[in-house]
């Protein structure tokens, strides 16, 4: 039997309870690589007849995890941001998406403004799944009809996030599911 979303769904339960922290959260991101790797539950949630847009597949009652379809039409590139408090998990359905790691340089003292360099930048190709854990900054670049799964510990719209402006260095509140 192929692994499907109800056995992802409990796998992230007892995964979760038993290691809420960085450890758990990986093998949360091994088991959603094994998820994409069931052509029926990519065609059935990420396929060409899937409605546009951001669906959330799961919400976890105890957890509070997310588990979320980004099924996307138009290209897109999001400025650098965190994910508050939580962390989030992006596993590619479809086509790819460029990720950049950053991190600030600056002492930290003005919290409305930072410098940011890259540290890591790399392709998540179809079938595979980043994490970035809570406090970490991001930024993705994606094509056309790109789709992702992404796990996140918490409803991100109810977090305080920023997203870093890099030219002027600015760092912005974000709105809900702003950036992803
Ligand atoms: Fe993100």
């Amino acid at each position: 039997m192929p692994y499907d979303l109800d056995q992802f769904i409990a796998d992230c339960r007892s995964l979760l309870s038993r290691d809420p922290g960085p450890v758990g959260r990986d093998q949360v991101r091994v088991q959603l690589e094994r998820l994409l790797a069931n052509p029926d539950f990519v065609r059935a949630y990420c396929g060409d007849d899937v409605p546009r847009g951001l669906k959330v597949l799961y919400e976890d009652p105890d957890l509070g995890f997310q588990i979320l379809a980004h099924i996307n039409d138009k290209a897109r590139v999001s400025p650098p941001h965190d994910h508050g408090d939580s962390w989030a998990i992006y596993g590619q359905a479809t086509h790819y998406t460029d990720m950049i790691e950053w991190e600030r340089v600056d002492d930290g003292s003005d919290p409305g403004h930072a410098r940011l360099q890259p540290t890591k930048t790399y392709r998540l190709m179809p079938g595979h799944a980043g994490i970035y854990q809570d406090g970490k900054i991001h930024s993705i670049d994606y094509p056309d009809h790109a789709r992702f799964i992404r796990v996140t510990g918490s409803n991100l719209d109810k977090i305080k996030r920023v997203r870093f402006d890099l030219e002027t260095g600015k760092v912005h509140q974000m709105t809900p599911q702003q950036a992803t």
